[in-house]
């Protein structure tokens, strides 16, 4: 259930919009590509696009605007790992091509739905149009390479499990959306509250050298071997440290339901058909929930904090829950992690002259000036 701008931009029968086995019949097919044993074998190439990304865009530089340089490793990230698409002949013309489309993509999302030429809406409804047709060239591609049992990719995968076109093109664009922008806002506010915390910056710090120093005695040092799954299982301060950015500043904004029968919460009755809206901030935010929520405090996390202070179910909501909690979870936190690691052994940072630190709401949270971040890199890092 979305807007009128969202349904045009991503079409009508991607993932969130159909309900009932269509909807179990889709999730069921992508979750083979994101549950954990899935996303278990995409570390490698993870550890690839990060490295890769921090040697183009972050070594040898003073500065960097964290946020685009994110959206562009996710954007990398998604493309190699799903996609399957590769950065050598014409895959890299094609994700050039889908990169520049999909920014001016999203941003027609939340633009008021008037198409003319010249408005913000009409602009991003011809960056949708052409990067629907890059898609329906891949799908194409994929057809006629075609294995009888299907292949490693997701388009290839749903093209076996009897997907027509318009309804893989929808989800590939639904996907392309979901999975990338939001990951992007978690690492860029991840450092940036590392940034303003030193004490959980530290304790990241040692958590990330320790596990950089056990590659070394393993023989991994400079031979560019990739972090495994057992590494990322011992990153838990880094993923408590994200747990808390996505309290304070989760990407999406809002959920939405629609009432499929009369329904009554705390006494009130929502009636069939009417839209509900919950702010996961509700609850984030709340000092009932979370003591003291405006101070950044991982240790919320932590394994023993969390179990001696739960918070009440559905309280917690970065993901959303129920029957469409986000099923890229595992991904994100994979993905977060392999990325956390690069940076943190590779870099000292901290906010650049002239970058303030605050953010807007667009409504995916995005900071002033990109977080314009100084950097510098360590002694000894492994890109
Ligand atoms: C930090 C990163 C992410 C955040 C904060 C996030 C958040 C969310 C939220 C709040 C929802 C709505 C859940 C609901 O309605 O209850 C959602 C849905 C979804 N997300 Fe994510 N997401 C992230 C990353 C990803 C990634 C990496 C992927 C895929 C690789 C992904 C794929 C999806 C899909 C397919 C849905 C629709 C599920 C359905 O309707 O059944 N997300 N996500």
């Amino acid at each position: 259930m979305s807007s009128a701008s969202f349904l045009r931009m991503v079409g009508r029968r991607n993932i969130r919009e159909v309900a009932g086995d269509d909807h179990r019949r889709v999730r069921a097919m992508m979750a083979r590509f994101l549950r954990l044993d899935a996303v278990k074998n995409y570390v490698s190439a993870m550890d690839d696009e990060v490295r890769r990304h921090l040697r183009a865009e972050w070594s040898g530089r003073a500065a960097v605007a964290v946020m685009p340089s994110m959206k562009s490793l996710t954007f990398d990230v998604m493309c190699t790992v799903l996609f399957g698409l590769e950065r050598r002949g014409d895959h890299a013309a094609v994700r050039r091509e889908l990169s520049s489309e999909f920014q001016q993509l999203v941003r027609g999302i939340w633009a008021v739905p008037v198409n003319l030429p010249f408005t913000t809406f009409g602009k991003c409804l011809a960056a949708s149009r052409r990067g629907r047709r890059a898609v329906a060239r891949i799908v194409e591609e994929r057809r006629r390479a075609m294995m009888p049992r299907g292949g490693g990719d997701l388009v290839t995968h749903m093209l076996a499990e009897g997907m027509d076109e318009e309804e893989i093109i929808d989800n590939v664009v639904f996907l392309m959306v979901a999975a990338h922008d939001t990951t992007a806002v978690l690492l860029t506010f991840l450092l940036r509250h590392l940034d303003g915390n030193r004490a959980a910056y530290e304790r990241v710090a040692a958590e990330q050298e320790a596990i950089a120093t056990q590659r070394r005695r393993r023989g991994g040092s400079g031979s560019g071997s990739a972090l495994t799954w057992d590494d990322l299982a011992g990153m838990r301060y880094t993923w408590a440290a994200a747990m808390e950015t996505l309290r304070m500043v989760p990407p999406t904004f809002a959920n939405m339901r629609k009432a499929v029968a009369d329904v009554e919460v705390g006494g009130y009755v929502i009636p069939k058909g009417w839209q509900v809206i919950t702010a996961a901030t509700m609850t984030h935010l709340d000092p009932a929930i979370f003591p003291d929520p405006g101070r950044f405090e991982p240790a919320r996390f932590e394994a023993a904090e969390a179990k001696a202070k739960a918070a009440p179910p559905f309280s917690y909501v970065p993901f959303g829950g129920g029957a469409r909690v986000c099923p890229g979870n595992e991904f994100a936190r994979a993905e977060t992690l392999v990325a956390m690691h690069y940076i943190v052994t590779g870099f000292r940072w901290r906010l650049a002259a002239g970058c303030d630190g605050g953010f807007s709401r667009h409504p995916l949270p995005c900071p002033n000036q990109g977080l314009l971040l100084d950097i510098e890199p360590k002694e000894y890092n492994e890109l």
